[in-house]
């Protein structure tokens, strides 16, 4: 197939458009070429959709290009990008990838694309870090261009992305501080409740499945996450990727949040735990339907120790969380309260 990329150079899109290759396929990518190197095979449109006016877009990747693709794969969160690359490209199947930020509830476990109700669409283009409601409504907008102007489109909604490559740095904390336990740090602060429900997605399945959704022309709307497992499974499969024994502790909520432990992401923060009961359904989707459709994951245990592999490697990647130090210090507060 001829499947055009609108990205390609980090993480997801860098890595659906070299499962593309891998997988025989006639492979261009339109982007700026800013965020890093394509992957091998992969043809170059350059095009700043930033600052495109639809007919650039259009003499870009549109007909009028000598170009046709079969498949478009687009990663974008602004809504106006979307208009313009479906208006050069409507006759080609679309995959988008949108994200389980288009559901406001974040509540309520075991939700599926059928059973979560999505946010309003924000057609505008405002900036996605401002947070996740005008991110996903974005997204929603987004999805619904697709979904109304192009041939037939599969739109994926993912949760987390993890894995070698992952700018974020989420997941990363996990695997990089397992490590430490082979450093003379054996115990490891766990947020949360052993039993809490988490889920994930390593990009390179992820990226697999929107192939083989590409290649069928599947039409409908699945949320983009490997099935939930429970928090002290996921460390567990961490430690046994790292080839580690850590000592668990388990730090509850109320103690977290006294010792200003940040939730998710970022500085002083404690990565993938998020408060409950508020948020216990956005790492606890039921993807049953996404595994029927094809979409495949491989052990945690790998993700971890590939992930550990690139970071090693890789002097820019990115590690967001607790520093040791903080994290020591919040130990001794848990173990002082205990005692
Ligand atoms: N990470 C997660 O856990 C998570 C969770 C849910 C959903 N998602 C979704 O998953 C997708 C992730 O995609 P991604 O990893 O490829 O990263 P991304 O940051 O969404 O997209 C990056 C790609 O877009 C291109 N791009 C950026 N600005 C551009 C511009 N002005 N003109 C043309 N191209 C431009 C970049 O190429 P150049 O910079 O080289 O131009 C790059 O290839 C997104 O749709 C995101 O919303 C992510």
């Amino acid at each position: 197939m001829r499947i055009l990329v609108l990205g390609g150079t980090v993480f997801l899109s860098r890595a659906v458009a070299a499962a593309a290759v891998a997988r025989g396929h006639d492979v261009t990518a339109a982007c700026r070429g800013a965020s890093g190197p394509l992957p091998d095979g992969v043809r170059h449109v350059p095009l700043d959709r930033a600052a495109a006016r639809p007919a650039e877009v259009d003499a870009a990747i549109g007909p009028r290009s000598g170009t046709a693709y079969d498949v478009v794969v687009d990663v974008a969160r602004r809504p106006s990008w979307v208009r313009a690359a479906v208006s050069a490209v409507p006759a080609a199947h679309w995959v988008l990838v949108s994200t389980i930020n288009v559901y406001p509830d974040t509540a309520t476990p075991g939700g599926t694309p059928a059973t979560l109700a999505l946010r309003d669409p924000l057609t505008s283009d405002e900036d996605p870090a401002d947070g996740p409601e005008a991110y996903g409504a974005m997204k929603v907008a987004c999805e619904q261009t697709v979904q109304a102007l192009t041939a037939s489109a599969s739109v994926v909604r993912p949760g987390l992305i993890v894995g070698p490559g992952d700018p974020s740095g989420r997941f990363t904390y996990w695997p990089a501080r397992m490590a430490r336990v082979a450093e003379g740090e054996p115990e490891v602060l766990a947020p949360g409740d052993p039993d809490d429900r988490v889920q994930v997605v390593d990009v390179r399945d992820l990226a697999d499945w929107l192939v083989t959704l590409a290649e069928g022309r599947t039409v409908g709307t699945f949320d983009g996450t490997g099935p939930a497992l429970t928090r002290e499974a996921l460390l567990l499969e961490v430690a046994a990727g790292v080839g580690v024994e850590p000592r668990l502790t388990w730090v509850g909520q109320e103690v977290l949040e006294a010792e200003e432990v940040q939730p998710w992401s970022g500085p002083r923060s404690l990565p993938l735990w998020l408060p409950l009961p508020e948020h216990a359904g956005m790492l606890d989707h039921d993807v049953s339907a996404s595994l029927e459709a094809g979409l495949a994951v491989r052990p945690l245990a790998e993700t971890a120790r590939d992930t550990l592999t690139w970071l090693r490697t890789t002097p820019d990647a990115a590690v967001t969380g607790l520093t040791a130090t903080e994290e020591r210090s919040v130990l001794d507060a848990w173990h002082a309260r205990t005692r």
